[in-house]
């Protein structure tokens, strides 16, 4: 009995031991029942891709914003080689199609769309999209940010302030509004929100950045006991330093004549001895996001050198 289960349920039937053949029916409801429970306890991670490398999820959907950035591409990559299909914002200015690229290449599925976070409208056409393309949503990643303008606190521009505040703050605020009734649909999911360092130690000169990333920890916190019933974990991630134009921007920003030697001296104030990569950040996304994680949320993860607790 037990080779005739296995020829017509096909590979997935988990054999439970030799069933005789006089044990039937009854045999045949015990596997049936090991069967069902097989596929509907089947979780990510359970798939075995066909080059032999073991994905951390499968069927899985992922919003990144601000992909065509340095983060956030590296993000989208490293989400498609787990085997997540990727959805990859960034505003209509910024192509994502290198991501899209980069995407494939990794063997993910994916799609672009433009997105101005700071839009409850365009939140909401990026929804829509992904119900049309895939039907679901298993974690978001509020990535898109700015750094704003390098002053001194008392000359830092209102209209900077605004803008920073807009898109670090209420960009991520809005994403996680729109996005939480179709995570939760699917019983659980992830939000990961890309902070910084700057939302744990303060920096004169940089004022409204820091506020906004400080702020980006508490929408995390409170999204999080929001979601936890639902099984949704908000987490956020806090990188020093980064190899991004964002850092090529801020040491301009800190003095124009020589931005090499600002690279140097900040590179030299992290434990490390150097900058992080895309790369690294997108590990520790791609951990929060997967199963592993599962009981990790409102939590704040540092991906800095040492640069913190030094
Ligand atoms: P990046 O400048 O390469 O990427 C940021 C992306 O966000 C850009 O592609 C930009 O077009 C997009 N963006 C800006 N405004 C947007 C809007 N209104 N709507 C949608 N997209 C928008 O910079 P990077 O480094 O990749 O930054 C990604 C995130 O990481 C940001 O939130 C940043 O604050 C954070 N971060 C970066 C660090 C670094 O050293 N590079 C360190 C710590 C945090």
């Amino acid at each position: 009995m037990s080779i005739f289960y296995r020829e017509v349920l096909g590979r997935d039937f988990r054999l439970r031991g030799f069933i005789p053949a006089r044990d039937y029916p009854r045999g045949f409801v015990i596997a049936w029942v090991e069967l069902v429970g097989f596929r509907a306890n089947e979780k990510p991670g359970d798939k075995e891709e066909e080059d032999g490398v073991t994905a951390d999820s499968f069927e899985r959907v992922a919003l990144v914003t601000g992909a065509a950035g340095g983060i956030g591409r590296a993000v989208s990559v490293r989400l498609a080689h787990a085997g997540w299909s990727v959805l990859a914002t960034d505003l209509p200015e910024a192509s994502c199609e290198e991501t899209l690229r980069a995407v494939r290449e990794a063997g993910g599925d994916g799609m672009t769309l433009a997105q101005d976070v700071t839009s409850t409208s365009g939140w909401k056409d990026v929804v829509e999209a992904i119900r049309d393309r895939w039907g679901r949503l298993d974690a978001l990643v509020n990535n898109a940010g700015i750094e704003g303008v390098v002053a001194p606190f008392e000359n830092s521009p209102e209209d900077a302030f605004d803008r920073v505040m807009a898109v670090n703050v209420k960009g991520v605020f809005l994403g996680i509004q729109t996005c939480l009734p179709i995570l939760r649909e699917r019983g659980g999911g992830s939000v990961v929100n890309v902070a910084s360092v700057a939302g744990l130690v303060g920096d004169p000169n940089i004022a409204p950045y820091i506020a906004s990333k400080h702020a980006v920890l508490g929408l995390t916190r409170s999204a999080a006991l929001s979601a936890a019933a639902d099984g949704v974990t908000v987490n956020a991630v806090c990188p020093s330093p980064i190899e991004t134009r964002m850092m090529r921007a801020l040491e301009k920003g800190m003095s124009e004549e020589a931005p090499d030697a600002i690279r140097t001296s900040i590179a030299g104030s992290i434990p490390l001895g150097r900058y992080g990569s895309p790369e690294e950040v997108a590990s520790m996304v791609a951990f929060l996001v997967g199963e592993e994680a599962r009981f990790v949320t409102g939590s704040i993860h540092t991906v800095d050198g040492g640069m913190t607790p030094h």
